[in-house]
């Protein structure tokens, strides 16, 4: 559906060019810096005036730098909320100056859709579900107990929210799947390995799979599990969402058994939309980004042109 906000109209010189205020959730990840990088760069491209500022991963920042955005007049506002809730206030405030906003990779929970203009991103719950189907099929045995350790991204993120219930729709119907335990991380390497190593010192050489929510989480958990002396990718195995260059070298030294791609370049597609909008057509309201996965045989081929 197309959505009615209204559009900003004023006249675009080369002296006064499109302004965005973005609002980074954060640089908690190696995917997210490759995100930031894009939009960056997809920017000056185009002669976009670009205003970046980094939330450090905290709510009140990314409101903080949406109420300077609009005290600013930019003609846009894109962020990657760190959690789903909690917007409608400033998100209302953007509506009622005529800003449209536009989510770059997460998306929100709000009362009124119409508070933002569109999404550009993943499909969060369809890479939970890519993780659990190479599992089930990986595994080839119902009748094999798994045991797994989820290490989730921030609490009420989008991307933890929707990768939580796309892996657990799928291992429902495996009778002898438990998740042993699920924790919640920030996506964060340090923090996939300090709640690896909590998991390790609770379930031991019982844990069968690992399944981190991201990259930066898996290798965290790398670590945890050769610390602890075990052989990552053969006595646990491990699944991450991401596919950023280091996940892929882990899976080519098969420390790493799986990697759903979650794609960061997002700037491109940010500035077209941007630059139609201006042109008064109307966005989607969900621009969703076409993905694939990894095993450790095609990670090699991927590993000579991978960006990030
Ligand atoms: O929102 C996308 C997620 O955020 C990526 O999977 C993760 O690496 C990042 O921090």
């Amino acid at each position: 559906a197309a959505n009615p906000e209204p559009k900003p109209v004023r006249e675009l010189t080369e002296a006064s060019p499109i302004k965005i205020g973005f609002a980074q959730v954060g640089l908690e990840s190696g995917w997210r810096l490759a995100h930031t990088n894009s939009v960056i760069n997809a920017a000056k491209e185009e002669n976009i005036e670009l205003i970046y500022e980094n939330a450090l991963q905290k709510q009140d920042k990314q409101i903080e730098f949406i109420r300077q955005f609009i005290a600013s007049k930019v003609d846009f506002i894109v962020f990657s909320p760190v959690v789903k809730t909690g917007w409608d206030e400033v998100l209302l405030e953007a509506k009622q100056a005529g800003i449209p906003v536009i989510l770059s990779d997460r998306e929100v929970k709000v009362s009124d859709d119409s508070l933002w203009t569109a999404y550009i991103g993943s499909d969060f719950v369809e890479e939970g579900r890519r993780a659990a189907r190479w599992l089930v099929h990986e595994i080839d045995d119902s009748s094999v107990p798994v045991n797994i350790v989820e290490l989730q991204g921030t609490k009420d993120s989008d991307p933890a929210v929707g990768r939580k219930q796309g892996f657990e729709e799928i291992i429902r119907s495996e009778p002898n799947y438990r998740i042993v335990q699920s924790m919640q991380g920030d996506f964060t390497l340090q923090s996939g390995k300090k709640l690896m190593l909590e998991a390790l010192a609770a379930h031991g050489s019982d844990i069968d799979v690992v399944y981190a929510h991201n990259d930066d989480m898996a290798l965290g958990a790398i670590e945890a599990i050769e610390q602890y002396g075990l052989r990552p990718g053969r006595d646990i195995k491990l699944i991450s969402i991401d596919a950023t260059r280091a996940a892929l070298k882990a899976l080519g030294t098969g420390k790493l058994n799986f990697v759903v791609e979650c794609n960061p370049l997002l700037g491109p597609q940010l500035m077209k939309a941007v630059k139609d909008y201006m042109a008064g057509k109307e966005l989607p309201m969900k621009i969703i980004t076409s993905e694939g996965v990894f095993t450790q045989e095609t990670a090699k081929r991927e590993l000579a042109t991978r960006e990030y």
